[in-house]
């Protein structure tokens, strides 16, 4: 089998990775790749977003299976672009992305089909919208309905801060047309934990969890980021709660974008607010969770390609899937500035000594060759992932392979899987 990935990241180097290892794949290119991911793949200079690039590179490869690692092609239609060209494609057709394309859609299947999530209004006009945030106080969120990057999102502590969210995405149009409706809910307290299924359109089989990091700063401080670090399993999801979710959340959902005619195909990834009246969703995503797919490949056992297909295909039924015993932890090493404004073209150098345990896997998120020399470009830069006999070892193994790292324009937390071990 011809395999092409689509997308740059540290997760798409986890899934080149995989399927590079998988005895079914014959070739395997990426587009447009990154150093990392040339090492196990035949990287191709078109960006994930060139949908007719895209389709003319599967065909001019001959590409039987493409499977796309981030949110916004799969929101402006690759899957069916690619289909619509005879090419199977791992991931949500358009319409069935829009769980994550608009949080407004997201909300409204919940409501229609009984999916326990936060309380919400939708809003196109600043006036109702603050209406809202006054009648029910705070703390509240402000949510852009589209995609923004990950930077949507606003939990507001106070009245003010909330009404300040709705101007800066109503007034200010911070984020553009994903922002011109928002989203405004309920405050869920509880821990936080991803959930991630793959999905036929008609059966889901539940993957593994982990827990991400997603403050900039040791003990959850600073500002908000795509995530600082991850570890699997994630150890407040008992297998009472990863029932419950199956039951109350991830089938409800397939069931439900089914009857609406939005089949939904792909990997389903369920952020979830673990609360006292049992866990409730916060967030549906279209696509593996990055960071937390560099946590979770390493623990598959079992051939991550055939399931891939089975899910593209509607065969996922009777589906199993085997996991080694064994915690994985990925810290993320970002450049210096990062999430404002990271400082690129900074030398890295020491990757194959970090490497040298065969428990240490090095994912590359952001780097470019510049001649011989590795540089930084981007903001998170590299996921450091270690397997161990638990969440300890392995976070112990990471931050080791780490101290071999030599990057003085790096930074990373030092305390990922903390809320599994307690802190340092
Ligand atoms: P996102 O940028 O969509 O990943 O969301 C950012 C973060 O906002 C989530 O990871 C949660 O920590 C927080 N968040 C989103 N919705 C809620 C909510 N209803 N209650 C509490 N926290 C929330
Ligand atoms: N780690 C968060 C995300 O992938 O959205």
């Amino acid at each position: 089998m011809r395999v092409l990935v689509i997308g740059s990241g540290g997760r798409e180097h986890a899934l080149a990775w995989a399927i590079a290892a998988s005895p079914l794949c014959d070739a395997l290119y990426c587009a447009p790749g990154n150093p990392g991911i040339a090492e196990d793949a035949v990287c191709v200079p078109v960006s994930a977003d060139d949908l007719d690039g895209i389709v003319a590179l599967a065909r001019r490869e001959r590409i039987d299976f493409v499977v796309v690692g981030p949110e916004a092609p799969l929101v402006a239609g690759l899957v069916d672009r690619l289909e619509a060209a005879g090419i199977a494609a791992f991931g949500p057709s358009a319409a069935a992305a829009a769980l994550e394309g608009s949080k407004g859609f997201m909300k409204d299947l919940c409501a229609k089909y009984g999916i326990p999530t936060a309380g919400y209004g939708r809003f196109r006009e600043a006036q109702p919208a603050k209406e809202f945030v006054r009648r029910h106080g705070a703390p509240i969120v402000v949510k852009a309905d589209g995609l923004a990057a990950g930077k949507g999102v606003t939990v507001a502590m106070t009245v003010e801060d909330a009404l300040a969210a709705i101007d800066e995405a109503m007034i200010g149009r911070r984020f553009g047309a994903a922002g011109a409706e928002l989203v405004i809910e309920e405050f869920l307290a509880g821990e936080e934990a991803s959930f991630f299924a793959l999905v036929d359109g008609s059966h889901a089989l539940p993957l593994a969890t982990a827990q991400d990091h997603k403050r900039v700063g040791d003990g959850d401080t600073g500002p908000n980021t795509g995530g600082m670090g991850a570890y699997s399993p994630a150890a407040c999801v008992s297998p009472e709660i990863e029932r419950a979710v199956m039951e109350r959340i991830i089938l409800p959902t397939v069931r439900g974008m089914g009857e609406e005619g939005r089949a939904y195909r792909g990997v389903l990834y369920a952020g979830l607010m673990l609360t006292r009246d049992g866990p409730k969703l916060i967030e549906y995503n279209v696509r593996f969770g990055d960071p937390e797919c560099q946590a979770l490949l390493p623990r598959l056992k079992s051939d991550l390609l055939p399931a891939l297909v089975a899910a593209r295909d509607g065969v996922l039924d009777g589906f199993d899937l085997r996991w080694r015993d064994e915690a994985a932890v990925c810290v993320v090493l970002a450049a210096k500035g990062y999430p404002g404004d990271p400082v690129k073209g900074t030398e890295i150098a020491g990757l194959d000594a970090a490497s040298s345990d065969p428990a240490v896997k090095v994912f590359h998120a952001a780097t470019r060759r510049e001649g011989a020399r590795l540089v930084a470009d981007g903001g998170r830069v590299l996921d450091v992932v270690a397997l161990g006999k638990d969440v300890a070892d392995a976070r112990d193994k990471a931050y080791a392979a780490i101290e071999r790292i030599r990057w003085p324009g790096g930074f990373f937390r030092r305390d990922i899987g903390w809320r599994a071990l307690g802190r340092r």
